[in-house]
């Protein structure tokens, strides 16, 4: 990474452990990286698998740095926040990341500052994986320089995604966000039904998974559309042709549509919550 600012992250769960372990192994310097839980046996680990510095106190760290990454729970956002609010001068001048799910930008401003400079960031459970997929959305009082920064952090654990307005990241959230669950649906249907076939669990999974794998890697490696993948591995009156038509016929496209509107409105039921 070339530009190296002082970030402190408030809660070390397992966003933030992904996110660190991803920038620490792209080379960013531990000692610029902070991180505060209320706990201590999550700031323990880190401190000695990375060597970043850790405190209990939120407002310590996030009084010395010049980017504050919000990674607690929803729920705890208003609370966190005024407390950071009362106890570091100058929030207008730091930059604000948050990844927490549905609360929105104007919410942000009335918990710290009117003035502040954020951005909304959405990543994914694979990114524990390094394979993460995390949207970003930004204030318009946010410069270049901030998102070419914090795309370099997110690209540690994963692809990034700028979208234009929070909507987008909604949407983007209810495919890539909750995306992972639909796959872990989907894949232990398939794992239930070699099993009721005769095949263990164990290897039932494995065929599955590696099969996952490998149809997400081919996608990423091609450029035809899926629609031509699908088509290129189902001959004509084959035995895929089968199990396609059983998809097909209990329209999966219309399945999948029903999902992600469902997760799009409860993103924008949860904007009202918090
Ligand atoms: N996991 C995902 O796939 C995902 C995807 C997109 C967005 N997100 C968002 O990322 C955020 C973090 O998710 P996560 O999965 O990392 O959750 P997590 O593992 O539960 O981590 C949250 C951390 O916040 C700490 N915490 C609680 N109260 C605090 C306080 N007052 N000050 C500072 N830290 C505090 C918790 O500490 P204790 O455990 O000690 O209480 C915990 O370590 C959430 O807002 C979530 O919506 C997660």
């Amino acid at each position: 990474m070339t530009d190296i600012r002082k970030i402190a992250f408030i809660g070390a769960g397992n966003m933030t452990q992904s996110i660190v372990g991803g920038m620490v192994s792209s080379g960013y310097p531990a000692e610029q990286i902070f991180v505060s839980n209320p706990s201590s046996a999550k700031l323990e680990k880190m401190q000695s698998t990375l060597s970043v510095n850790t405190s209990q106190d939120n407002a310590e760290i996030a009084q010395q740095a010049d980017v504050i990454v919000l990674a607690v729970k929803p729920q705890l956002m208003k609370d966190v926040c005024a407390a950071l609010q009362a106890s570091v001068d100058n929030l207008s001048e730091k930059l604000i990341i948050t990844i927490a799910a549905g609360i929105r930008m104007p919410k942000y401003r009335q918990y710290l500052n009117d003035d502040i400079r954020i951005i909304r960031v959405m990543p994914n459970t694979p990114s524990l994986v390094s394979k993460g997929m995390s949207g970003l959305v930004a204030d318009e009082r946010v410069d270049d320089a901030d998102k070419a920064y914090i795309t370099e952090v997110f690209d540690g654990v994963g692809e990034t995604l700028w979208v234009s307005d929070e909507d987008q990241l909604d949407i983007l959230g209810a495919v890539a966000g909750s995306g992972p669950a639909y796959f872990f649906e989907f894949m232990a249907g398939l794992q239930k039904a070699a099993v009721s076939l005769g095949f263990d669990t164990a290897k039932a999974r494995e065929m599955v998974q590696q099969t996952c794998l490998g149809a997400a890697e081919m996608a990423k490696a091609s450029e035809l559309e899926l629609a031509e993948l699908r088509a290129q591995v189902t001959s004509k009156g084959g035995s895929t042709a089968k199990g396609v038509e059983a998809y097909q016929n209990a329209d999966l496209d219309g399945i999948s549509e029903t999902a992600v509107k469902a997760a799009v409105k409860r993103n924008q039921e949860m904007a009202e919550l918090f």
